[in-house]
């Protein structure tokens, strides 16, 4: 690249130099940090991705060297390129802040806070977003939206009312399947992801829909419900695949594999390969290799201090210090007449039932009939 296509853009009062064509949101994340703005919807790895959900807006106060005047709005960075001389503000300015958190009002409408049984919780970028610029109510007054469920086939759930309409699994659908099935269909508050007529998702590749999903909207259905991912530990392992690069990230309890996914980067998008190439994971690997004897096992992933995952993640926030409820101060009063422990009425721990290798989510059946499983 000849010096004269090279930018120079200042986000945050870091000044940094980019090619050109370059976007604010890319050459933020050059810098790191918090100077990098959020993204639902953008996925470098996916084409045509962007400027669906808003919650990369920044506010350009300087347009370029050219031309100073500030930009009159808000500005979706992941689809705006930077122009030589351009100042931005991202977290140094209170207008962004500020719809930010609107952004992150208007995605929880109709989202379902049900993060305690959702298998995205602790990975999932709206509940980061929702604690970082959250409020702890809703001035939503009407019904949530709901949706006829549909089956996407034996490995992927759908649960449509996570669902943000980011379109990232349709792109990746596009971009890596040689015939997409899924979409979105309808328009506006109808607006779906579905197959129209009941169909399968699972041509090879299709998994990764389960990792560019930034909700829980899309989950591996051979690890629902079976474990939380921060009691899970992660392992970077490879395998010589015929179909996919076989570099995979391991969630294992003990010598159990719970789950396998691709291995993402610190902006949740999936890591390239040594040849420079997005390493996207076959099903077969996905979904079929679940024994530590299927994998060469490299050593423990770094999990970045900020991930959610990582210990302590939102001690410092929210403090260490017992929470003051009581059942009877949120049960305006009343005192509950009994109070069960679970592990007084249910075996949930007995030991020859692995839960990474039963089929299906795990629940009462798992435990209380006579269960065919052997570890
Ligand atoms: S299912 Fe997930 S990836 Fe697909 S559009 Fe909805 S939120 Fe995006
Ligand atoms: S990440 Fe830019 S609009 Fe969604």
């Amino acid at each position: 690249m000849s010096e004269q296509n090279l930018f120079k853009v200042t986000i945050d009062n870091i000044t940094i130099e980019v090619p050109a064509g370059t976007t604010v949101l890319q050459a933020a994340r050059l810098i790191g940090g918090q100077v990098a703005p959020p993204a639902m919807c953008f996925y470098s790895k996916l084409q045509g991705s962007g400027g669906k959900c808003r919650t990369c807006l920044v506010e350009v106060s300087k347009g370029s060297e050219k031309d100073p005047r500030p930009m009159p709005k808000l500005v979706a960075s992941c689809r705006t390129t930077v122009m030589d001389g351009m100042e931005v503000k991202n977290i140094t300015s209170e207008k962004v802040i500020d719809a930010r958190a609107g952004v992150v009002e208007f995605l929880l409408l109709n989202h379902p806070l049900d993060c305690p049984i959702c298998d995205q919780a602790g990975e999932c970028h709206l509940q980061d977003l929702s604690f970082e610029h959250g409020k702890s109510e809703t001035r939503y007054e009407f019904q949530r939206r709901t949706f006829k469920k549909h089956d996407l086939g034996k490995n992927i759930q759908l649960h449509m009312t996570r669902c943000i309409l980011c379109y990232r699994c349709v792109f990746t659908a596009d971009q890596l399947t040689n015939k997409r099935v899924h979409g979105i269909l309808d328009r506006g508050d109808h607006a779906e992801i579905a197959t129209h007529i009941e169909k399968s998702l699972d041509n090879e590749f299709i998994g990764n829909v389960i990792d560019v999903c930034p909700v829980g909207a899309l989950t591996d259905k051979t690890f629902r419900f079976k474990n939380r991912v921060w009691f899970l530990k992660p392992m970077d392992a490879h395998r010589d695949c015929p179909t996919c690069s076989g570099r995979v990230t391991l969630w294992n309890r003990g010598d159990e594999v719970y789950r396998v996914t691709a291995r993402k980067d610190q902006w949740g998008e999936v890591e390239d390969t040594p040849e420079g190439k997005p390493g996207w994971i076959c099903n077969t690997c996905r979904f079929d290799k679940k024994e530590t004897s299927d994998w060469i096992i490299e050593g423990p992933r770094e999990i970045s201090r900020q991930s959610v995952i990582a210990q302590g993640h939102y001690a410092g926030k929210i403090g260490m210090t017992k929470p003051k409820e009581t059942f009877a101060a949120v049960n305006e009063g009343r005192t509950p007449h009994l109070l069960m422990d679970i592990h007084d009425q249910s075996e949930v721990n007995q030991p020859n039932i692995h839960l990474g290798k039963i089929q299906g989510p795990s629940h009462g059946d798992t435990f209380n009939r006579n269960n065919t499983h052997k570890a």
